[in-house]
């Protein structure tokens, strides 16, 4: 179809014009349009990545504040045990033999020597804070498999919040049978001692040794770490055979883990 420029509209202007302004104005308006929709989802997604920004950056700072806040609560916890410890040394030296807990690699030997899979319980005496027990549940020992034997009430206070499962018995190692009566319904498979041996004398160490394997199971081990160069658990005529370990240097002062089997 033709336009001529005779064909007028009422405004004055040619159809033709007006047809190509409309046409020009609808293209103008689809790619404002199309403009419009891409500025919309860009914002949108701009909008996406900041939320996922503060999202991780939010995350990361409460991580970062968890960790902190459990380092500091594990700090003051082992502020807090070396105190305790202090404070019973004062009260009985003798009785604590040590003024602070073993460290994490003593404990951890200890344990070491305790082998999980087997089925029973397990006998810990002078656990004091707990760093032995906490190695001997890290091996896989279970804390109702636990029987620990703490004669100062202090620490079995704190032993009883530590580890809720287990069987705290406030008594005397020294009368380990006796102690335990009531309280082991299957023989033990292991007796795993912090006790100061050597403020008692040898024969007092061999009896508690004799009294322990009667609470144990065959070929379960008598484990003892000590300071000292030689055996704490006298070994002449006691029918015992030992292993010791090599020093522990990581645990002040270094010291070695004894085990002891009954000869069969
Ligand atoms: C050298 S500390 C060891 C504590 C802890 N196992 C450690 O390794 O850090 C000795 C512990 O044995 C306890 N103890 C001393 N004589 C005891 C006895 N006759 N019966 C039971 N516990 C005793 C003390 O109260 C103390 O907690």
């Amino acid at each position: 179809m033709s336009l001529t420029p005779s064909r007028r509209s009422p405004q004055g202007r040619s159809l033709a014009a007006r047809l190509g302004q409309s046409r020009v104005a609808s293209r103008i308006e689809d790619e404002v349009r199309v403009t419009a929709a891409d500025l919309v989802d860009s914002v949108a997604q701009a909008r996406l990545k900041v939320a996922t920004v503060r999202y991780k950056v939010e995350d990361e700072v409460r991580s970062k504040t968890q960790k902190f806040r459990s380092r500091v609560s594990e700090a003051r916890a082992k502020l807090g045990d070396e105190a305790r410890f202090i404070k019973s040394w004062i009260d009985n030296p003798s009785r604590t033999g040590s003024v602070t807990p073993s460290s994490p690699a003593l404990a951890r030997r200890m344990a070491s020597f305790v082998d999980p899979a087997l089925p029973g319980p397990v006998i810990e005496i002078g656990p004091g804070t707990g760093p032995v027990t906490e190695a001997l549940i890290e091996r896989g020992i279970s804390e109702d498999r636990l029987i620990l034997v703490e004669y100062s009430p202090e620490f079995c206070t704190l032993l009883r919040q530590r580890f809720p499962r287990a069987t705290i018995v406030e008594g005397d190692a020294y009368a380990l049978s006796t102690t335990l009566a009531g309280h082991l319904q299957d023989k033990a498979i292991a007796v795993v001692s912090s006790l100061p041996l050597f403020n008692q004398p040898p024969a007092m160490r061999s009896a508690l040794a004799k009294d322990a394997f009667t609470l144990l199971v065959d070929s379960a081990p008598f484990i003892q770490f000590t300071y000292s160069v030689v055996s704490p658990v006298p070994r002449k005529g006691s029918g015992l055979k030992a292993f010791v370990s090599d020093w522990v240097l990581r645990n002040i002062p270094p010291a070695r883990v004894w085990v002891y089997r009954q000869a069969v």
